[in-house]
Formats: C-alpha cells, structure tokens, sequence
C-alpha cells in the first residue's frame, strides 16, 4: 500500500478552527499539504485568509471562514457556513480555545462563562451538526485538540484542564456511538507549545520561561506548532480507520 493511500487527505475537506495562528495554522497547513481542501476559521475573515493565503501559496486549497465562538449557536453556524463554501465538512479539527489562567478561588463568573462557551458549548454544537452528515456519507475524522492538563491539571488552569477533560468525554461518548458508521473521533492533547498562548511569559522573563520548558518534561523544551502536525494527519486519515475515542498526547514525555 502506498502512503497516499493510507495517510493522503486528497478528495477530503477539513474545517480547522482557530486557524489563523499557532497550533490551528500548522494544522490547517499540514492538512493542505497532505492534499484536503482546509476551511480556515478564525475570528475575523482577514484573520482566516492569512492562513488560507499560505496554503495556496503552497499549492493547496484554502477557504476562510469567520466566527466568534463564544456567541450561542456559533458552533452550529460554522458548520453551516464550511458547507456552504466547500460543499461539506469531512474532517472537524476543534481547535480554537479560551484559557484564563487563574486559580478556582479568583476565577470570575465572566472566565468561567468564556471558557465554557467557547471550549465547550461550541464544541457539542460543533459534534451535533457535523457528526449526522459524516455518518450518512459513511466516512469521518474529528481531530479534538486537548490538553496535557485534561490528565494532569495544574492549579493555575483548573476550570480549563476540567473543560479539556469534558470534552474528551463527549469525544468517548460520539467515537462509541459513530464508529458503526466509519467516523473516527480522538483527542490530540499537546503538552506546553511555543505558541502566542504563551507568548507574555516568555517576553517577559525569557530565562524563566526556558527554565520552565526545560523542566516540564523529558526533551527539555516547549514543543512547535508544526510538531502536532504528523499525529494531526494520522487521526485525519484512513490510517485511523480502528483507531476511536483515543488520546494521542505530545508532551516531549512527562
Ligand atoms: N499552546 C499550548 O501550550 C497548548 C497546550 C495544550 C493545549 N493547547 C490547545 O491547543 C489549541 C491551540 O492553542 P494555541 O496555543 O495554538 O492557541 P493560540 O495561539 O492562542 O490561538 C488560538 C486560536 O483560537 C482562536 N480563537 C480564540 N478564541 C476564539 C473565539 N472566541 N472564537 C473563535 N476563535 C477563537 C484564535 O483566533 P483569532 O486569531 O482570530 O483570535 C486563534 O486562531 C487550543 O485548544 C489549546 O487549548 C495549547
């Protein structure tokens, strides 16, 4: 068998979102790269077509898409949007996420809201409009990116390592109900990325920051966006045709 045909995205079409920078963008350009056509989402159109204007200038197909993820029913309204510019969503990677940084005991009403709206409210209404039509056609991938703190969670993230960790369980409770049908669903679960995410922190103590990274796991640093890509691709493709309702965690070892 060739590795097109076991890892090859040609003839598929991938929504990626938060994709205009950091993990999202590598992913939506890896995907691209491995042959899918990629709706971009971000926040803005501007923000998505930056993302989309690499991948053609890479020689994919790039089509942006716009939406603010803490709105109610924007999950639902994305899927719309990425069927009405591309025909249809074969591969979801859930990606885009709100983390405030704060203990439970200086956490607001305002985070909690953030957080849950955008990481978990958007992502069941993601599933619900995605997951039908996948079954129907008879062939899906959802790629959910997690978080190493959805296992391990420390105190300064504890609403969002609580919200990771919900939503793997609805990624287990779907990957059971649609597998019968050929759609895939896991959870990609990075450890700490060098991403904008992380980027006060390390502006404004560098040392401190590769101190850090240098002590949170086995390579000694944080990890690269383009670093989630290959496992990104693996649960995007026919390689992942047995493979549901897993984590694969990228976290340098820890
Ligand atoms: N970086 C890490 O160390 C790390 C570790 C573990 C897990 N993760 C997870 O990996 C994923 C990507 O992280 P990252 O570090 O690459 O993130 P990032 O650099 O902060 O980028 C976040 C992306 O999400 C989008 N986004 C944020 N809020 C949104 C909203 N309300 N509506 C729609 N889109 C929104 C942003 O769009 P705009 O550009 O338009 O604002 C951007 O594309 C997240 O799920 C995160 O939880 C990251």
């Amino acid at each position: 068998m060739r590795l097109e045909q076991v890892f090859g995205l040609a003839g598929r079409t991938a929504l990626v979102t938060g994709a205009s920078r950091g993990i999202g963008a590598a992913i939506a350009e890896g995907l691209a790269g491995a042959g899918a056509t990629v709706i971009v989402h971000a926040t803005t159109l501007p923000k998505a077509e930056a993302t989309c204007a690499r991948i053609i200038d890479a020689g994919g197909r790039g089509l942006g898409v716009a939406g603010d993820l803490v709105l109610p029913a924007a999950g639902t309204r994305l899927i719309a949007d990425a069927v009405a510019v591309a025909g249809q969503v074969d591969i979801l990677v859930i990606n885009a996420s709100a983390q405030i940084n704060a203990p439970l005991d200086a956490l607001t009403e305002a985070d909690l809201e953030m957080q849950l709206s955008v990481n978990l409210r958007a992502t069941i209404n993601l599933l619900q409009s995605a997951l039908p039509p996948m079954a129907a056609r008879g062939w899906g991938r959802v790629v959910n990116i997690g978080s190493i703190n959805q296992s391990r969670p420390k105190s300064v993230v504890t609403a969002y390592a609580a919200i990771k960790a919900a939503q793997h369980n609805l990624i287990q409770s779907q990957a059971r109900d649609y597998a019968r049908y050929g759609v895939m669903l896991n959870t990609l679960s990075p450890g700490l990325i060098d991403t904008d995410r992380n980027a006060h922190r390390k502006a404004t103590d560098p040392q401190a920051w590769q101190d850090y990274a240098r002590s949170l796991n086995w390579v000694e640093r944080a990890g690269f966006s383009e670093e989630m890509v290959g496992a990104a691709i693996l649960l995007s493709s026919d390689a992942c045709s047995f493979m549901t309702g897993e984590v694969i965690t990228l976290s340098g070892g820890q």
